[in-house]
C-alpha cells in the first residue's frame, strides 16, 4: 500500500482538490488495494470545516465529488504513516520541512514535480481570486495527478 497526503495551507481548497482528483484516477485505474490518498493543512485556521464552497462547485463541474472532506491540520503521525507528502507551494514545502523527522524527509516534495516537464512548480493559492484561478488548481491537479499516478506505476513495476 500506498499512502500519498497532500498538503496545502487550509485545507479546504487546493488539497482537497488535489486528494478527490488523484482519487478519482486511482479508482479507474483499478488500484484503490493499493494506493490511498488524504489531505491536510499546514494551518488549523479551516480545520473541522467543509471544502470551500467554490472549491466543491469547480470541481463537481469536471466530475469530482468533494461534499464528503472535512479539513484538518496536519499531524506529526502524518510523517511517519504516509510514503509520499506533497506540498502545493513552496511555502508549505518549507513548513512540512521544518516539521518533518529527518528520517521521513525524503517523503516531502513539491507536488507540481510530478506535473509537466518545465511547468509551474506551484498551485496558486485560490483564495482571494476569481473562478479562473479555482479552474487553473483543476488543470494543474488533473496535469500532476496523472504523472503521480504514472510514477507510482513504474515504481511498482520494476
Ligand atoms: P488552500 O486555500 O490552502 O488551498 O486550502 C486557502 C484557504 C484559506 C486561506 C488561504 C488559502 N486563508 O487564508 O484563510
Amino acid at each position: 500500500m500506498t499512502k500519498v497526503l497532500f498538503v496545502c495551507l487550509g485545507n479546504i481548497c487546493r488539497s482537497p482538490t488535489a486528494e478527490g482528483v488523484f482519487r478519482a484516477m486511482v479508482t479507474r485505474a483499478g488500484l484503490t488495494h493499493a494506493i490511498q490518498a488524504e489531505s491536510a493543512g499546514t494551518s488549523a485556521s479551516h480545520a473541522g470545516e467543509r471544502a470551500d464552497r467554490r472549491t466543491v462547485r469547480h470541481a463537481s463541474q469536471r466530475g469530482y465529488d468533494l461534499s464528503a472532506h472535512v479539513a484538518r491540520q496536519v499531524r506529526d503521525e502524518d510523517f511517519a504513516a504516509f510514503d509520499l507528502i506533497l506540498a502545493m507551494d513552496a511555502q508549505n514545502f518549507a513548513v512540512l520541512q521544518e516539521r518533518c523527522p529527518a528520517e521521513h524527509a525524503k517523503k516531502v516534495r513539491l507536488f507540481l514535480d510530478y506535473g509537466m516537464r518545465g511547468g509551474p512548480r506551484e498551485v496558486p493559492d485560490p483564495y482571494t481570486g476569481g473562478h479562473h484561478g479555482f479552474e487553473r488548481v483543476l488543470d494543474l491537479v488533473e496535469e500532476a495527478s496523472f504523472g503521480l499516478l504514472e510514477h507510482l506505476r513504474r515504481r511498482a513495476a520494476s
